[in-house]
């Protein structure tokens, strides 16, 4: 029985050995026909959501983790950097129905006004989408009614995406600085 066991285990490795062996002779780079890849037809989706920023109270999901010793005098907040890992929600209210999370980094940016280089990744919960991300990097001034961020890519659903989001403040209470944010996102994927 050991022997047995330990032959099959060593022809398991010596198979597992050689097609490392084979994968060395892979060519660095070769052209691919995107059809070939299941690459036919663009489309184009909305999403729409709100985003929950909560930096104090009970449930904090943002928290400064760095800042500038002249942040504390910057009007602007200049040179604070944030991590979060803020809810998306169908609805406004945070109690609807959880559909994602904002994973990222924000921070101050501009010593003009309040406006935060925002370097994050949207992971989906729902249906189609669930487990697939987009990434979305710009630039967030968030007194202006509506800002514009780049979507620079995807995974999942969202491989080879490309759109933009735009933000519109929900409501924001400038005593704690918690905020709900609409967001619509369109974006061409396969
Ligand atoms: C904080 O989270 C708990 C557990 O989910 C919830 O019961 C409570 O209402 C939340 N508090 C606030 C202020 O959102
Ligand atoms: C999303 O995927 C995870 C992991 O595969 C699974 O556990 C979960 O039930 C899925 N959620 C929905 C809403 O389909
Ligand atoms: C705004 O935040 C403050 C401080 O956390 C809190 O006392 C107040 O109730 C909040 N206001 C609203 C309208 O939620």
């Amino acid at each position: 029985m050991t022997m047995r066991s330990n032959t099959k285990v060593s022809l398991f490795t010596m198979l597992v050995l050689s097609s490392f062996g084979s994968m060395d002779c892979q060519p660095f780079a070769r052209s691919l026909l995107p059809e070939d890849q299941g690459l036919k037809t663009e489309k184009l989706t909305q999403l729409h959501f709100y985003f929950h920023d909560t930096i104090s109270g009970p449930n904090i999901t943002s928290i400064k983790v760095a800042e500038a010793p002249t942040t504390s005098s910057s009007e602007t907040f200049f040179g604070s950097v944030y991590m979060a890992d803020d809810p998306l929600t169908e609805g406004p209210d945070i109690c609807s129905k959880l559909l994602g999370r904002a994973e990222g980094t924000f921070m101050s940016a501009s010593q003009e006004e309040v406006a935060f280089l925002m370097v994050f990744n949207y992971v989906f919960l729902e249906g189609e989408f669930n487990g697939s991300t987009l990434s979305v990097l710009g630039r967030n001034a968030i007194f202006h009614g509506v800002r514009e961020m780049p979507v620079i890519g995807g995974t999942g659903v969202f491989r080879f995406a490309r759109g933009y989001a735009q933000a519109r403040t929900y409501s924001v209470n400038l005593t704690s600085g918690n905020a709900v944010v609409e967001y619509n996102v369109y974006v061409f994927h396969y």
